[in-house]
């Protein structure tokens, strides 16, 4: 009895402890590419009841920071790269922190801590465009901060890919980790400059993104569990074997960070995750394992083998699925979220430490009514096939049809008239339902039966604002450029759009990159297009 009661005890302290660490350094990203917007306020209570106490934003928009405000949760705003040559110039760089940082600096507010300076400026898909201003920038926005007296609490970083290090082809090991030599000057000047401002650097690590490249790379080094058994082959270096991806990479930023003085510069993770949907790895499973293995091992404090006992601060990517995201990188970019773009959990995590149980959903959606814009059988005629080919590209150029890929939550599960159904209400829900989205030249219908088959949900959106600017802006693009930086380097990236010089590759890969024969004007329709029997 006292001996189970001790038991009892101990593990409860043990699980208290776990929870402090892991809600101490636990924070996740806000992304608000969507066609339409949960309320800020939703998604902030989200944020609340699922114990996260920092959040990263992509901007400073009003409308995430109204919902952050008395919150007390511990934010990130960002300038965005195109933003960057502006702040440049340290008058720009007051405006901007006067209008994004000082204005919520009151009781009631939004708790900023840091402002990250561009979005991985230094990728090599940009080509050096944004080599030249990001200190400059960097140097005014800190500047600023300390001068409005903000310094002490607020820090200037810069997020940074982790494609700007590596480790030499001849010695493929973290402890030989270096900046890449376009941009070795312009990180030691980033990086001394973080060290003297008292700040940390941010990386961005996408262990996925190693695997998807990379069809030799092994599966179970992408995880925290000792590569599943040891099937994948441990990276012995020196006296250190590393049994996953993760920690390599951290340590060849450590080692690159030696090489210029600064071996003890902190790091944090700016984005770390795994998609759930739109390519054959991005499962819910694979995800919930990802987390698994990275949630228990932050929560245990072990640091890397570099850095031992570190605690590492860590943004998870994302909160929620972002429908309006370029796929430019891939069909996985728009379900990063830990939950559905409503605010349903995907899958058990241990947010609090401790074991991994369902998160909270999001209290308070209000859905639109439960209606949906499919094909209409009747609407035969002899060049129907045809339109439906048509009405299909234009909808899935306009809306989130990822799901139909290949390997995909709805790949397989439909025919072509489910096919031509998912992508009309894809498109008639993000249009918040509106009664002209769902013509398509007389060939669709709404309907008030669920079209819904096992896996592959036919949503209804939720009532909320519609697509922002950027949203609307960056689902133009996916319609034309489809996939750019498949054919270039494929170590890292998301966020990304396709640089006006790599566009020409863009139409070189179908919409869902395995999925092979596709048609690629209408990359959901087979080559050599639907027969009008398909469908009537
Ligand atoms: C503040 O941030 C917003 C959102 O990112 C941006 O649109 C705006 O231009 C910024 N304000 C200034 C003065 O730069
Ligand atoms: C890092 O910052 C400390 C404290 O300001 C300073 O003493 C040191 O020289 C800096 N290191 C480098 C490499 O700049
Ligand atoms: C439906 O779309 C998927 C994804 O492009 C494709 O694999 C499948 O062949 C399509 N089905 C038909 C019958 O066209
Ligand atoms: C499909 O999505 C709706 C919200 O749009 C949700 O209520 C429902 O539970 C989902 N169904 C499945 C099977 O996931």
């Amino acid at each position: 009895m006292a001996a189970a009661l001790r038991c009892v005890l101990a593990s409860a302290l043990v699980a208290a402890a776990a929870m402090a660490m892991a809600a101490d350094a636990l924070g996740v990203i806000w992304g608000t590419m969507s066609t339409r917007r949960l309320p800020p306020k939703v998604v902030a209570r989200l944020l609340a009841d699922n114990g996260f106490r920092k959040v990263k934003i992509f901007d400073a928009d009003e409308r995430t920071m109204a919902g952050l405000a008395g919150t007390g949760i511990e934010t990130m705003v960002a300038v965005p790269n195109d933003l960057l040559a502006a702040v440049a110039d340290y008058g720009r760089a007051r405006e901007w922190v006067r209008e994004n940082v000082t204005r919520y600096a009151f009781d009631g507010g939004v708790d900023v801590r840091f402002v990250a300076v561009g979005n991985e400026p230094f990728l090599r898909a940009y080509g050096g465009a944004f080599d030249r201003v990001t200190v400059p920038a960097l140097r005014n926005i800190q500047r600023v901060l300390d001068e409005a007296g903000h310094g002490g609490r607020v820090k200037a970083t810069v997020p940074v890919n982790a494609d700007v290090y590596d480790s030499p082809p001849g010695d493929p090991v973290p402890s030989a980790g270096r900046f890449r030599a376009d941009v070795a000057g312009v990180m030691a000047e980033v990086v001394r400059f973080l060290n003297r401002s008292g700040a940390l650097l941010t990386v961005n690590i996408y262990t996925f993104l190693s695997l998807y490249g990379n069809d030799g790379f092994p599966l179970d080094y992408a995880f925290f569990d000792g590569g599943g058994g040891g099937k994948a082959k441990p990276v012995v270096d020196g006296r250190v074997t590393y049994t996953n991806v993760f920690d390599a990479n951290f340590d060849t930023l450590v080692s690159a960070l030696r090489r210029v003085g600064l071996g003890h510069l902190p790091v944090m993770i700016g984005e770390v995750g795994w998609p759930t949907d739109g390519d054959r790895h991005a499962t819910p499973a694979l995800a919930e394992r990802f987390y698994a293995g990275l949630l228990r091992r932050l929560a245990a404090g072990k640091g890397t083998p570099l850095r031992p006992g570190a605690r590492i601060e860590v943004y998870l990517f994302g909160l929620i699925d972002e429908d309006a995201k370029s796929v430019a990188p891939g069909n996985f970019e728009r379900h990063w979220g830990l939950f559905t773009f409503d605010g349903r959990p995907k899958f058990p995590l241990a947010l609090r430490g401790g074991r991994p149980a369902m998160p909270v959903p999001a209290r308070g959606v209000e859905y639109l009514p439960r209606r949906w814009c499919v094909l209409n059988p009747d609407a035969a005629g002899d060049d129907a096939a045809g339109r439906v080919a048509d009405n299909v590209g234009y909808a899935c150029g306009r809306a989130d049809c990822t799901a139909l890929g290949y390997g995909c939550s709805c790949g397989g599960a439909l025919d072509a008239r489910g096919n031509a159904s998912y992508a009309f209400n894809a498109y008639y829900q993000a249009q918040g339902q509106a009664e002209s989205a769902c013509d398509f030249q007389g060939l669709a219908v709404v309907v008030d039966e669920d079209a819904s088959r096992g896996k592959c949900n036919f949503s209804v959106q939720v009532v909320g604002s519609g697509a922002p600017e950027p949203a609307a802006a960056a689902m133009a693009r996916t319609a034309a450029v489809l996939h750019c930086y498949r054919n270039l380097d494929l170590s890292q990236s998301r966020n990304l759009f396709c640089p006006d010089f790599l566009t020409e590759n863009a139409m070189r890969e179908p919409f869902c990159p395995e999925s092979g024969n596709r048609d690629k004007r209408h990359p959901f329709v087979p080559v050599g297009g639907w027969d009008k029997n398909d469908f009537f």
